[in-house]
């Protein structure tokens, strides 16, 4: 158990970048989730943190519309951020969503580690793909997190993650780190944990 998680309550939800100096929060450590709308990201929070209402879920994408903040006992947060890529959003909401994840990636100078989320029951899609590497590129770390992993047998699981090793093979030299994650069954929810209590703890 990590009750360390189970403390995590809600801190704040903004949209615009300019907003967060408000939160006056000094130094700590911002640990993000992001990824397509509906793979999985308020739900890896809500499991994480074991709390079934922490952050909000929804079958329809596009639900989180917010940058999201959950504060941890050391001062240090969980970030929720709004989907990118889903083509019914309205394309005003879109390209807001957009600005938002652009401009906290941006000018987060907190964002230790970018949990970037794919979901292993397709196949690796340029969208994401393109994303990770202008990331990459950026210099910010980033860990892969395959999602709903529940949906798929074994055998499926290995060959759609051979094919994104492929995939990011084209780009990277060597595949950034990576866990196999699900919500339901809770794969991969206790490595996810212990790798943020790692960075947490690394000062
Ligand atoms: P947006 O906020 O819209 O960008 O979506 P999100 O990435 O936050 O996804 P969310 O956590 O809201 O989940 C979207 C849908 O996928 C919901 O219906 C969840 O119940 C479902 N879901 C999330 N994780 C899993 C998982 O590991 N397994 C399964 N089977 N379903 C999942
Ligand atoms: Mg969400």
């Amino acid at each position: 158990m990590h009750p360390f998680f189970q403390q995590v309550v809600f801190e704040k939800s903004y949209t615009k970048p300019v907003d967060k100096p408000l939160l006056k929060l000094g130094e700590h450590k911002e640990f993000a989730f992001i990824g397509r709308s509906n793979v999985g990201k308020s739900s890896l929070i809500n499991s994480l943190t074991h709390q079934n209402k922490l952050a909000k879920i929804s079958s329809q994408p596009g639900k989180t519309a917010t940058i999201n903040f959950f504060r941890f006992p050391s001062q240090d947060f969980l970030v929720d951020l709004p989907g990118y890529g889903y083509a019914k959003t309205s394309k005003k909401e879109r390209s807001s969503f957009q600005w938002m994840i652009d401009n906290y990636i941006l000018q987060s100078e907190q964002l230790y580690c970018l949990f970037i989320l794919l979901d292993l029951r397709i196949k690796p899609q340029i969208i994401d793909l393109d994303f990770i590497d202008s990331v990459g590129q950026s210099g910010i770390p980033i860990h892969l997190v395959f999602t709903k992993t529940d949906k798929l047998k074994a055998n499926e699981k290995q060959k759609n993650l051979k094919a994104y090793k492929i995939a990011l093979r084209e780009t990277w030299e060597e595949i950034p780190p990576y866990t196999l994650t699900s919500s339901v069954s809770k794969e991969g929810i206790h490595q996810i944990q212990d790798a943020i209590e790692r960075m947490i703890e690394s000062k």
